[in-house]
């Protein structure tokens, strides 16, 4: 038989309670000892910008570094004190980057081409960093390439069957070429870069190293935006982040993984070219409705996420997003 219930008494305060009982003891010694004023201090200095995101000295990779994302990137870690190795296949836009950004700061800009969407030059990239610094602190899986322009408005099967299927840019050879580049690089780099990453967590105390891959809101979003192969790579490449935080932390290494997920940033992707500085220009009024932000994004916008994400000792597996409020806008899946 179920017990009746039977409401608890709540006793009723005195009203004749004497004040005397809550007034302060003014005889009693000093509720705060000096210990714990300095303890106090030194929590206060841990607090200050360079101790949050301190990356003097850390050594860097970063791939497609030549432009964009990539070198925004660059610029962050290297003009704070790191020693940034970047990479791509066009020697010259390296060289450019490395002579304009890496001269007067306090960290480095070294280029090191290499195409990373191949398994010997994935190779001859670990041998070159473990021959120069024995360790990373940092590898960023930055490189990317979109995939071509799709009409997908057509209310009409035939129509729609000839913009996504007929036209002759829609090709499995495409998406392979965009998987290999957006995704299965990014499995390969990680992995071959784990004794790189594991040496560089063991060397310094109170650091674990760390992948960042650049993935999108692309792969967050429920539009195609026109470019269904390139948006279900950046889908895929957020939860190989995933994958890869998981079996990396069950192998008991201490290397963290996580993405960032820029929404609309200036690069060579998305305005098609760079300056002479390498850098890319979009005007703000093509994104003043579209992004809540009424605005792509800014070199500083990106630098101080990649800061954030790297330095963070505590982020793990995680997505972070910085798109100025596209994904609200668009919506999500
Ligand atoms: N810009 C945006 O709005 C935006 C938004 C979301 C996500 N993203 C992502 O951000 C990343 C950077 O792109 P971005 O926008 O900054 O465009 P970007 O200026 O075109 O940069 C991409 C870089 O990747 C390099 N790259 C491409 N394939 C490579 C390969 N096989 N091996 C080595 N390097 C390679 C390119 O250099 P080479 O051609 O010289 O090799 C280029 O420097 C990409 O993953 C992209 O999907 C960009």
């Amino acid at each position: 038989m179920p017990r009746p219930y039977i409401p608890t008494r709540i006793p009723k305060l005195s009203p004749l309670l004497p004040f005397r009982q809550f007034e302060v003891n003014s005889t009693r010694k000093p509720l705060i000892s000096d210990k714990t004023k300095m303890a106090a201090n030194e929590s206060n200095q841990s607090f200050k910008l360079e101790n949050l995101f301190n990356v003097k000295d850390k050594v860097a990779l970063i791939t497609g570094g030549g432009s964009g994302i990539g070198l925004m990137a660059a610029q962050a870690l290297a003009v704070n004190g790191a020693k940034v190795y970047i990479t791509g296949r066009t020697a010259e836009k390296l060289d450019r980057v490395a002579s304009l950004y890496g001269k007067n700061i306090s960290g480095q800009i070294i280029p090191l081409p290499a195409d990373v969407t191949n398994k010997d030059s994935i190779r001859k990239l670990v041998s070159e960093i473990s021959t120069r610094e024995g360790h990373l602190s940092i590898l960023m899986n930055n490189a990317g390439i979109s995939s071509h322009k799709e009409e997908t408005t057509p209310e009409d099967a035939s129509k729609l069957q000839e913009t996504l299927f007929d036209d002759s840019s829609a090709t499995f050879d495409e998406w392979d070429t965009v998987f290999r580049t957006n995704v299965s690089q990014i499995f390969f780099m990680t992995t071959a870069f784990l004794p790189l990453l594991q040496r560089g967590s063991e060397i310094e105390h109170g650091w674990s190293s760390t992948v960042l891959n650049t993935t999108s809101i692309s792969g967050i979003v429920k539009v195609s935006q026109q470019h269904f192969a390139y948006n279900a790579s950046k889908a895929a490449a957020i939860h190989l982040t995933k994958m890869l935080a998981h079996e990396v932390t069950s192998s008991k290494l201490r290397v963290r993984v996580n993405n960032i997920a820029p929404g609309v940033f200036p690069s060579e992707m998305t305005a098609g070219e760079s300056d002479e500085g390498q850098k890319s220009f979009i005007p703000a009024e093509r994104y003043r409705e579209k992004v809540p932000a009424a605005r792509p994004g800014r070199d500083e916008d990106m630098g101080g996420a990649v800061l954030f994400a790297v330095c963070n000792q505590y982020l793990n597996g995680q997505s972070v997003v910085v798109d100025g409020g596209y994904v609200l806008a668009a919506g999500s899946v």
